[in-house]
């Protein structure tokens, strides 16, 4: 976190279908925080997310984390940070961690190159926590609605991949990560990511 700053910036993170979206809407209406997504939090970014999700034309590996990267610039800069800096509590759903996890492990690129990109777009900005919601491929795949985007409909292993990318971040920096199951009950996922954030 940046000196300064007096809102706190929380991330949700998960293989697509492991029920992210469902704990941001609950946490956003309960706790009134700013909610935002990547990519596409912000006009431009939803542009960037079309291009990547559902271009004509798929973006190489690189291509496609330097994408995400700039969507993730933009944001950090006209929405996270100033949302922290007037003490607002911002809720991100994906955030750097999905680069390493989808464009890193799961597209096998360069880490260090990934980290590289990540640190110019973030501009050192860390969540305080990140919430990994983590769930088996399969249990992730029957939950998908029927129309995968350009990701979403690449193969199991892809998927193994990305998941256990984000194993390896949680266990690596356990002071900033959480790990919750995500086969869980609702109701037993929601009160562990409100243990991990305090709530
Ligand atoms: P969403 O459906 O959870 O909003 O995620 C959009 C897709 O974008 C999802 O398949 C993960 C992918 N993604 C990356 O590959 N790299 C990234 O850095 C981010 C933020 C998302």
């Amino acid at each position: 976190m940046t000196q300064g700053s007096t809102g706190r910036f929380f991330v949700i993170e998960g293989i697509d279908g492991c029920g992210k979206s469902t704990q941001v809407e609950r946490l956003v209406a309960q706790q009134g925080w700013l909610a935002t997504r990547e990519p596409g939090g912000t006009e431009l970014g939803a542009t960037i997310r079309g291009l990547i999700l559902h271009g004509s034309e798929a973006p190489t590996p690189l291509a496609e984390a330097l994408l995400m990267a700039a969507d993730r610039a933009h944001q950090v800069a006209t929405v996270i940070r100033p949302a922290l800096e007037s003490g607002t509590t911002v809720l991100c759903d994906r955030y750097a961690g999905s680069t390493v996890a989808y464009q890193g492990w799961g597209h096998q690129g360069d880490l260090d190159q990934i980290s590289a990109i990540n640190a110019i777009a973030t501009g050192g900005l860390l969540p305080n926590r990140t919430i990994l919601l983590d769930v088996p491929v399969d249990v992730a795949l029957g939950r998908r609605g029927s129309d995968p985007d350009r990701l979403e409909a690449l193969d199991t292993s892809f998927h193994e991949r990305v998941r256990a990318g984000y194993l390896a971040q949680a266990a690596e920096d356990r002071d900033r990560w959480t790990v919750v199951d995500g086969t869980d009950s609702l109701a037993e996922v929601s009160a562990a990511v409100d243990r991990a954030l305090g709530l």
